[in-house]
């Protein structure tokens, strides 16, 4: 994936956002985004409505195809509705079946916002659940399969690191099939609330 190296949390507020969005787009050498986010709420900075403004701008000049948040939770993604005019196309979070964040998920649905799961397998912390190796094993899959597969079944976008795709390169098979609902919901029901990452309302860059 190309990447560029402003995108950490220092470029909130509107014309710090602008500024990022245009480094951006010079050091990957394009002319448009197909996708730019807000990296997290940061909410002891008070900025991300204001940043989202600048989004908007970029979103309506046609240079990004679509705008988006990360880590936002209900309340801050409440008031970024109640005070902008475009939606977010996508809510990217920390989600596995540790951490299955149904609050945040059903908002995003009721307002049409995709959520994309980062860290889908924890950092490879459930490949070693029980319950996810017993289906597996069933299945004549991987855990990390049967992971993936929850995940699209659940109707969220996966966004997997695979640092080694030859490795990983049958794990996408599955995604093609689908599970018995009943695993999906014993898979779900591993939630713990654990968190790999930081936490949204806690971290403020
Ligand atoms: N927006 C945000 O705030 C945020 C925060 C954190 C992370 N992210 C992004 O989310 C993406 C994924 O998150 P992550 O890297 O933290 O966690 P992850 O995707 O849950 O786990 C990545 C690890 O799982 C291993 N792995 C991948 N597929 C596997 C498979 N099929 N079987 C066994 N192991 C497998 C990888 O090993 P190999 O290296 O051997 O392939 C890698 O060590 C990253 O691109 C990251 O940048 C975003």
């Amino acid at each position: 994936m190309l990447r560029p190296s402003n995108r950490d949390n220092d470029s909130q507020g509107h014309d710090n956002a602008l500024r990022a969005f245009d480094r951006s787009l010079e050091e990957l050498g394009l002319d448009h985004l197909d996708l730019f986010l807000i990296h997290w709420p940061l909410p002891a900075k008070g900025l991300f409505v204001e940043t989202w403004k600048a989004l908007e701008e970029i979103y309506r000049s046609g240079r990004a195809k679509a705008i988006g948040v990360s880590n936002f939770q209900p309340r801050h993604l409440r008031r970024l509705l109640e005070n902008s005019d475009v939606v977010p196309a996508v809510n990217r979070i920390e989600v596995h079946p540790y951490l299955t964040q149904d609050e945040v998920r059903a908002f995003g649905a009721e307002h049409e916002i995709a959520t994309e799961a980062w860290s889908p397998i924890a950092q490879g912390k459930v490949l070693d659940d029980p319950t996810l190796n017993r289906i597996a094993e069933r299945e004549g899959k991987s855990p990390a399969q049967v992971t993936l597969r929850w995940h699209v079944q659940r109707g969220d976008i996966v966004f997997p690191k695979i640092g080694d795709p030859e490795a990983h390169r049958g794990e996408l098979r599955p995604l093609r099939l689908r599970a018995p609902e009943g695993d999906i919901g014993e898979i779900s029901a591993l939630n713990r609330n654990e968190r790999t990452g930081f936490d949204p309302d806690r971290f403020n860059g």
